[in-house]
């Protein structure tokens, strides 16, 4: 049934679609926002009104959705072959190209370069951490943090919620935030606490921000799948998954279900690295730590989730303790040194050690003449005091 269908669909549609391997040069037109633009599945080269609906029923309703989608699942999910959910993958993504909402498979580098120079980044509310990151968060990306208990991970997440709002202008993606909470961490008050303090409308990042709690590894499984009709119902530029991990390490336990689990994590994490380049947009997740015994020098903390995390994610930042304030440090990333920063967790969120002090001591908090120490820190003393005040 599907292979007459394709046929007749392919005949028709094979002058209307090109096979997208040219090389475009530079002065090519503008990439639109994948959320701006409005096709139907039945525009793809080989699917008619019967694979549409069992696509449809499949929990695949646009274009975007097919596109993300692995070649593995589709087949399991609507019972074709491998082969040709693979070959609607392949036309959904043709079909992207040809409106001009992905790049065509074969690019000039310079042409790329002009691309990422439009590419959106957001500020993480930390001059120091934005600075790591070579100017914030990226569109088309998945930037993973990662650290132990009380690194301050999920504090990133929050004030990330409160920047994304911002204009533009104001390094923020004028945009709306999906946070996918796997923890219950997630505290509506403490959004409003670091809007309010930053001076921006609380009630209206509240509303821009969507909460999804999950409480077990297959419901997450499933958002993850769906992620893309939420994000062009609410119009999100920014998910953040936090933790990506927690829930299928509690659920996978012992060795003989590792290999089940590092499968299923490898499809969400693949799955989230679609979803950011085909929709143009920036995924945050966090990741926890876990020991390594075989470590015989230095941090003997390593990022869980093995390879499966580690190759998935674009950027990847480890975050530890230090006195009351936070390192981070740049683990992996295709361009950005491997370097080092400071921060801070206050009333703002994640702040600048050097912004907090000197309001610390225009308000009279800190000694004036208290100056930070090399290792991104500041004399303990000094800040604890300062601290206690400060917080309450
Ligand atoms: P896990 O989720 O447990 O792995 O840790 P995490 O890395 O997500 O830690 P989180 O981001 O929740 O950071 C917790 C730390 O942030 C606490 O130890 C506090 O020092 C700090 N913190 C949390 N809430 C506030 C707050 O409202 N005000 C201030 N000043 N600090 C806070
Ligand atoms: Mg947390």
């Amino acid at each position: 049934m599907e292979n007459k269908e394709q046929k007749y669909s392919s005949d028709e549609n094979n002058t209307r679609y090109k096979s997208g391997n040219e090389v475009v040069q530079s002065n090519s037109t503008e990439k639109c926002h994948a959320t701006e633009i409005d096709l139907d599945l039945q525009d793809i080269e080989g699917i008619g009104p019967t694979t549409a609906k069992k696509l449809k029923e499949a929990g695949i309703t646009s274009v975007l959705g097919l596109a993300v989608t692995s070649a593995e699942q589709l087949a399991v999910d609507i019972s074709f072959s491998k082969d040709t959910a693979a070959a609607f993958i392949v036309g959904a993504q043709n079909l992207l190209r040809e409106s001009n909402v992905l790049e065509k498979e074969f690019v000039t580098a310079d042409f790329v370069l002009k691309e990422r120079k439009s590419m959106l980044r957001c500020s993480t509310g930390s001059k120091s951490l934005d600075g790591l990151l070579l100017g914030g968060i990226e569109t088309q990306a998945v930037t993973e943090f990662y650290g132990e208990f009380g690194s301050g991970k999920s504090q990133i997440c929050h004030t990330l919620c409160a920047m994304a709002s911002r204009p533009q202008s104001e390094k923020g993606f004028d945009g709306k935030v999906i946070y996918v909470d796997t923890e219950g961490t997630f505290r509506p008050e403490r959004l409003q606490q670091i809007a309010t303090a930053r001076g921006f409308n609380a009630p209206e990042i509240l509303k821009n921000t969507a909460i999804c709690k999950v409480y077990n590894s297959t419901q997450l499984e499933l958002i993850i799948k769906d992620l893309g009709r939420q994000i062009n119902k609410f119009k999100a530029k920014l998910i953040i998954v936090d933790s990506v991990i927690s829930l299928h390490r509690a659920e996978y336990l012992g060795r003989g279900t590792l290999a089940d689990r590092q499968q299923r994590l490898n499809s969400i994490l693949h799955k989230l690295v679609r979803i950011a380049e085909i929709y143009n947009i920036a995924v945050v997740i966090t990741n926890q730590v876990q020991s390594s015994p075989d470590a015989f020098f230095g941090d003997p903390t390593k990022a869980a989730g093995g390879n499966v995390i580690g190759h998935t994610s674009t950027y990847r930042i480890y975050l530890r303790k230090s006195g009351e304030n936070r390192i981070a440090k740049m683990i992996d990333s295709p361009y950005h040194p491997y370097s080092d920063t400071s921060f801070t967790i206050n009333n703002r969120g994640i702040d600048d050690v050097e912004d907090y002090m000197n309001r610390e001591k225009l308000e009279g908090l800190l000694d004036p003449n208290l100056q930070l120490d090399t290792v991104g820190g500041i004399e303990e003393n000094g800040f604890n005091d300062s601290k206690k005040k400060y917080s309450g």
